[in-house]
């Protein structure tokens, strides 16, 4: 795979597929992390004289024009963070935005519209592909969190482009996350959290040949607690899981993984219950109560666990965080995970990354992934489609 500084950039015209597929309320950006990580990318191009075309998707508009999902607030948003004028195109592809692709300079920016009003985009077609390649020199991908996407914006452009390569976003989550699954200093310690273990199973799986402890949490936590023979009341559980549950548990055990479930719950009537039922230890769950959160002892054996750690791999709530009554256990373990200063500290998968955001914490960690699924299909081990077409034109130019 090439990275943009081995390009040589003056006075040609990029395409850079960044992913501004961020939260928006009332057209308002409610977390533009997105946004900012792709400035190095930007400013490294504009600083190099290059002209570039942004292209994102935002949303599922699943082939139509949804006016709500037009990229034109980020624009706005990447104007004020860049302190220069982004100019909106009124499309991805067509003869309008074309001619307007053409004509912008060395150091201007236009961001085209939303790929996914194009079906063509999610369908990885080829002559979409062709259209958003012939707009520029340079193809540049740096939007990690749509790395596992086979779509024309993604793979499919790199058939036609001239030059292909990586932006420094990309560079930095393969460098961080790459190292840690294949090289981490140990003891390396992961947590998986959040509602399902149908979407973690390959991540467990993965975890369990490369870490030394693995701490599991959220509503994943009663499939292992059911599986295992426990009572969990009410509790948000997958029935049909418990054998592969139960497999998990003896991968640990035959290779010496330490598997650490919590051991104490805090309980509400739902999840969206205004205060906390109390709390009880494993196998006493009430028929009629739900576990929302991680209780007090299980925090101080997680924060025993990860003390030593010298890597931390983090995915997934360990409770209801967005309801403050069951959100300790997910900001306590952020705080933790934080203050081990000396440890190469990781997160990622959407939910976890906003919370780190939201807590301001972000600065105390190695790295906060942009990836939501692209981060837990890359923590499976698996080779992201955006990755193998960049190191497939390597290949053929360089072939
Ligand atoms: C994400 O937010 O995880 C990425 O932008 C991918 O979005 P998608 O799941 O709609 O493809």
């Amino acid at each position: 795979m090439k990275f943009l500084d081995q390009i040589d950039l003056k006075g040609k015209k990029l395409l850079i597929r960044v992913d501004y597929n961020v939260p928006l309320k009332d057209s308002v950006i409610q977390d533009d992390n997105r946004i900012r990580a792709s400035v190095p990318t930007l400013h490294y191009a504009i600083a190099h004289e290059a002209a570039v075309i942004i292209c994102s998707h935002l949303g599922r508009p699943k082939g139509t024009r949804v006016a709500e999902l037009s990229l034109a607030p980020a624009a706005k948003s990447l104007s004020e963070i860049l302190q220069t004028q982004v100019r909106m195109a009124s499309d991805c592809i067509g003869p309008e935005v074309a001619a307007q692709a053409a004509a912008i300079q060395p150091g201007q920016l236009l961001m085209l519209e939303n790929l996914r009003f194009h079906a063509e985009e999610e369908q990885n077609d080829p002559a979409f592909s062709q259209h958003l390649a012939e707009l520029a020199d340079v193809y540049v991908n740096d939007a990690f969190a749509v790395a596992h996407r086979t779509h024309a914006s993604v793979v499919g452009v790199t058939s036609y482009a001239n030059v292909c390569c990586a932006g420094f976003l990309v560079k930095k989550e393969r460098q961080y996350l790459g190292d840690a699954l294949e090289n981490p200093e140990r003891p390396y310690v992961a947590i998986s959290g959040g509602a399902k273990v149908s979407t973690k199973l390959g991540v467990l799986n993965h975890l369990l040949d490369k870490a030394d402890a693995l701490i599991i949490g959220g509503a994943m936590a009663n499939t292992f607690l059911f599986a295992q023979g426990f009572a969990v009341g009410k509790s948000r559980v997958e029935k049909d899981l418990a054998e592969d549950a139960r497999s998990i548990l003896e991968k640990a055990d035959s290779k010496g993984v330490a598997l650490h479930l919590p051991v104490d719950f805090v309980l509400g009537e739902s999840p969206d219950c205004q205060t906390a039922a109390g709390t009880c230890n494993t196998g006493n769950i009430p028929d009629d109560l739900m576990v929302l959160d991680v209780g007090p002892k299980s925090l101080t054996r997680f924060e025993q666990v990860l003390k030593p750690a010298r890597t931390v791999m983090w995915n997934g709530p360990l409770g209801v965080f967005e309801n403050r009554a069951f959100a300790n256990g997910s900001q306590s373990i952020a705080k933790s995970v934080a203050s081990l200063s000396d440890a190469v500290t990781i997160v990622g998968g959407g939910e976890t990354g906003a919370l780190i955001h939201m807590l301001d914490l972000a600065a105390d960690f190695s790295f906060v992934s942009t990836g939501g699924g692209s981060f837990l299909r890359f923590l499976e081990g698996n080779k992201l489609p955006a990755f193998d077409a960049l190191d497939n034109w390597d290949n053929r130019s360089s072939g």
